[in-house]
């Protein structure tokens, strides 16, 4: 009875142990997860306002499929001050959250065989989305001590006739690495004479540690803003997973005017409150709360790093944001589904496992979550290491 095409998808393993993680505390085991993709902190109240606002001023009718005038124009803004990018306001589309953003993009630009170049460990949804549009993922996988960011040289190697796509995502979840401008123009240097499009997810942009510059791919050069889509949301960055707000840019007009015929055909607008909500979010005016935000995850991190340094065995990559560490326990279990679920039933922790993220042999734990809940978590992480058989 199902298309072929709808039993191909894979159900998201992140929502999956979080939801699984939430129905054991529910039932009041004690349990501890370090599964969610979410800011533990609670929308900015300058976001909460301006949705009271537009409630009350009565903003229930349908709205432009692409956005209100208002929220594009804070779009085009936040994209000029924080990256140094240019675009109309016609070039910009506001989705239903980064991942309708991205899933949008590669059902207009991918078909039967198309291939998507997809650095390894990759964010769970990359490879559904390009199996859905029927498209092949290709994935490269760059070293574990170089955050496992791809190189030049690795990406040329995998380019083919039929490659239509590359993903980028930086910083990136799961490993939190983040590309360097000289990293990321060498990446460019080797697209500049093909027609690939580049997807480049910097939903993490505002979450960087150790003064770490986050480069924009489309800001690196004319040939670069022209081939890319930039991607991005108010999940992380902006504390409102919930509320559902991502958007692109591009100067591609074709792909632009192609999103808003599907987004039309489908969605229509996004809800109309939350795209005033956003807007605060984008102008800079909950600044001050994404810096605390930013700040608290650098010191949890911090936190993590110094329990996870004498757990023997495992080995990781220094995160230099987002608020994710990739764990690798090659040495103790290959089985990462095995290991997360024993894990979960004796020591009640739940970390989701590597294979999700299409690498086995390891688990991701978020610390988005409190300094003492990461050190509970973490010595029982630790217990169960020593005794795993
Ligand atoms: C790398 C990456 N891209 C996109 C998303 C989706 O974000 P949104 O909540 O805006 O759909 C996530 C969420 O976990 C993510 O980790």
């Amino acid at each position: 009875m199902l298309t072929k095409r709808s039993q191909v998808l894979e159900e998201s393993i992140t929502l999956a142990i979080a939801s699984l993680a939430n129905e054991l505390k529910a039932k009041g085991e004690d349990i501890i997860s370090f599964s969610a993709g979410e800011p533990d902190f609670d929308t900015p109240k300058a976001i909460k306002n301006a949705a009271i606002a537009a409630i009350e001023k009565g903003c229930g009718k349908y709205t432009a499929v692409p956005g209100i005038k208002e929220v594009l124009k804070a779009v085009q803004t936040k994209l000029k001050k924080d990256n140094a990018l240019d675009y109309e306001t016609s070039e910009v589309v506001v989705n239903v959250g980064a991942k309708h953003s991205l899933f949008q993009c590669i059902e207009c630009l991918v078909e039967k065989d198309d291939e998507v170049i997809i650095p390894t460990p990759y964010w769970v949804s990359y490879p559904e989305m390009v199996k859905f549009a029927e498209g092949k993922p290709v994935f490269i996988e760059g070293l574990e001590k170089n955050g496992f960011k791809i190189t030049a040289e690795q990406l040329q190697k995998a380019i083919t006739p039929k490659t239509k796509v590359l993903m980028l995502n930086s910083p990136s979840n799961p490993i939190g690495s983040i590309y360097r401008k000289k990293e990321l123009l060498e990446i460019a240097e080797i697209l500049k004479n093909t027609n690939i499009v580049v997807l480049s997810d910097e939903i993490y942009e505002k979450l960087s540690y150790d003064n770490t510059e986050i480069t924009a791919f489309a800001s690196l050069n004319e040939d670069t803003l022209k081939r890319t889509v930039t991607i991005n949301g108010l999940s992380k960055c902006g504390a409102m997973p919930g509320w559902r707000f991502g958007y692109m840019a591009s100067k591609n007009k074709e792909l632009i005017s192609a999103v808003k015929r599907l987004q039309g055909q489908s969605t229509s607008n996004i809800c109309s409150v939350i795209q005033y909500a956003a807007i605060p979010a984008l102008t800079g005016e909950c600044d001050q709360d994404i810096e605390t935000m930013r700040q608290a995850f650098e010191k949890r991190r911090n936190v993590a790093l110094e329990i996870l340094e004498k757990i023997p065995n495992i080995s990781f990559y220094k995160p230099e944001g987002a608020f994710y560490l990739f764990i690798n326990i090659q040495k103790i279990e290959k089985d990462s589904m095995k290991f997360c679920k024993k894990l979960l039933e004796e020591e009640k922790v739940a970390v989701v496992p590597g294979v999700g993220f299409g690498m086995d042999g390891y688990f991701r734990i978020s610390y988005a979550t409190s300094e003492d809940l990461i050190k509970k978590g973490l010595e029982r992480i630790a217990k169960f290491i020593k005794n795993y058989n």
